[in-house]
């Protein structure tokens, strides 16, 4: 076979092997069985990017400690119904195929590549996580559950929408930096999330049962045959929305938008006239006199950049392992690391981190920050495996447990996980999911989360940290900047009554932008709480 005509079909089976593994070339199947028997792997083992991988002489291979390898085992696969149809519809290459995608919106949007430019924040190193697993700042992580093409209030390409959430964003963030004096990290649930993992592979109404919606990238959210079959060209959709997405929040981030002179344009117009909206507004006076007081002293405002705009980082879950690899590039200043240019974490969920399952084996070969969902099935070994697994180098700020036990759940189980992690000496950064441990049919037949067990569990949570001694470092939240109806209570009280018409989620119900700057308020007294206790008084002097 001539060289290109084999790199083509090469590069077409990395997108495709968790498909149908048939589709292998056949030299580099005889390699990579060399390869796998030279190493003591299982006779099933794919190397997560085998074209670069397998470029390199073979016998540097099998030297390489650190292989990164994949198996192919997974409980969450997705079974394209016709690979035909995807080489038809992505093209024949869909690596090329994205490229050439990305090359075309380039020109469209005049922007710097996507991808490489993701690069950048995706290999930053250290981590701006690492600081916060120290100790020394807080993890604000939130977005959509999952993001859609089409519904309006998930929909990543309508600016509006975008720019609303990240008011609401930008809000949560400078309440926690000024009530809690303590620097936040930014990372959007954005720009990516297309993929959901379901608990069951079918959906049954009204008598007809069709595949369970799967994400934006898989399938479609309407209950037709059309729109639940499994789409190969959305992935590409999929990459293009998460450009786009990338590219406003860039705009927005760095062209001012974020200047702490606007704190109080943040406000969105149905929140004003709430008790929120006081709250913050006191806030908002306070920083407003802090920053004159500042410039009173003689200190020129102008010339510091970071008062003007901040760093705002993408993530989403891991899940669909083809695509995540399509993005992955090998660093060319540090060859042997690879980078995963999707966003800049990647979080692995909790129906897929079994430790010999493929996702678990993918996220250990990439450098980006990861996220570890911890439910109330996780067993202590089983983390502590997992801590091993995914940072052997025990780097802090490369993995953050999101713990989601649920509010009843959670004062229980998790002093025995810190207890662990502590007694082990690993460094992680502890960050609490509040939502998905809480989430309930209401009787109306909606799904949804009441508020108070949301608040309830992010109190034990702290409060569990505060008494181990360990830090409470971030949340991960599903929230939104419209005014929807998904989560019941807050202090507008919203209730089932209201989800007739606020209802708008293509997947799991949000905070809205009320309740979630709610929580940031309470989260930043916990805060404050957890540093005045660690803050040690002086000693006492006798005589004094
Ligand atoms: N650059 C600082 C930070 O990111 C301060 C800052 C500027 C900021 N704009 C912000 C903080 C918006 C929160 C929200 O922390
Ligand atoms: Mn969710």
């Amino acid at each position: 076979m001539r060289r290109r005509e084999a790199r083509t079909k090469i590069r077409d089976s990395v997108l495709v092997d968790e498909v149908r593994q048939s589709t292998v070339d056949v030299a580099l199947e005889r390699k990579r069985r060399k390869l796998v028997a030279a190493l003591g792997l299982p006779a099933n083992f794919r190397f997560v990017n085998p074209i670069r991988r397998l470029r390199t002489p073979f016998a540097e291979l099998v030297k390489r400690e650190r292989i990164q390898a994949v198996r192919f085992k997974t409980g969450i696969s997705v079974d394209y119904p016709d690979l035909v149809q995807m080489r038809h519809r992505a093209g024949k290459n869909v690596v090329v195929e994205t490229r050439s995608d990305h090359q075309q919106s380039k020109r469209r949007m005049g922007q710097p590549g996507h991808d490489f430019a993701l690069f950048g924040a995706a290999r930053q190193h250290p981590a701006p996580q690492g600081k916060v697993a120290m100790g020394e700042g807080f993890l604000l992580q939130g977005g959509d559950c999952a993001e859609s093409f089409s519904e309006p209030s998930a929909n990543n390409v309508s600016a509006n929408n975008i720019r609303d959430f990240l008011r609401v964003f930008l809000q949560m963030a400078v309440v926690l930096t000024y009530a809690a004096a303590l620097p936040v990290v930014k990372v959007g649930r954005i720009a990516g999330q297309f993929a959901k993992p379901r608990t069951s592979p079918m959906e049954k109404k009204d008598g007809k049962e069709l595949p369970s919606y799967r994400g934006d990238v898989i399938n479609g959210v309407e209950f037709t045959d059309d729109a639940r079959r499994p789409e190969p060209a959305r992935q590409i959709e999929a990459y293009r929305h998460s450009a786009a997405t990338l590219n406003l929040l860039r705009a927005f981030v760095h062209g001012g938008y974020a200047n702490l002179a606007n704190v109080r344009e943040w406000t969105l117009g149905f929140v004003k006239d709430s008790p929120q909206s006081h709250h913050y507004e006191e806030l908002a006076d306070r920083i407003s006199e802090a920053l004159g007081f500042m410039q009173a002293c003689g200190l020129d405002l102008e010339s510091h950049p970071e008062l003007k705009s901040t760093e705002f980082y993408t993530s989403h879950e891991a899940l669909l392992l083809g695509y995540e690899q399509a993005m992955t590039r090998e660093d060319s200043t540090r060859p042997g690391t690879f980078c995963c240019t999707s966003a800049h974490m990647l979080w692995i969920g909790d129906r897929t981190r079994q430790v010999d399952h493929a996702h678990v084996e993918f996220c250990r070969g990439i450098m980006n920050p990861l996220g570890l969902k911890c439910g109330p099935s996780s067993k202590v070994d089983e983390i502590l495996r997992l801590i091993d697994i995914l940072n052997p180098e025990n780097e802090p700020g490369r993995l953050t447990l999101i713990v989601r036990l649920g509010s009843e759940k959670v004062g229980d189980q998790l002093p025995a996980m810190i207890r662990a992690v502590k007694r082990e000496g690993k460094v992680v950064l502890w960050s609490c999911d509040p939502m998905h441990g809480n989430t309930i049919t209401s009787e109306t037949g909606y799904k949804t989360r009441p508020f108070d067990r949301i608040l309830s569990e992010v109190k034990t949570f702290f409060a569990v940290h505060r008494a181990e001694g360990t830090h409470g470092g971030g949340v991960h939240l599903e929230m939104t900047g419209q005014n929807v109806a998904e989560c019941t209570g807050g202090a507008r009280m919203i209730t089932d009554a209201d989800f007739k018409d606020r209802y708008h989620t293509v997947c799991d119900p949000r905070l809205n932008a009320e309740q979630a700057i709610e929580l940031a308020f309470l989260m930043a007294d916990l805060l404050k709480a957890e540093r005045a206790t660690r803050a040690k008084p002086l000693p006492a002097v006798s005589g004094l």
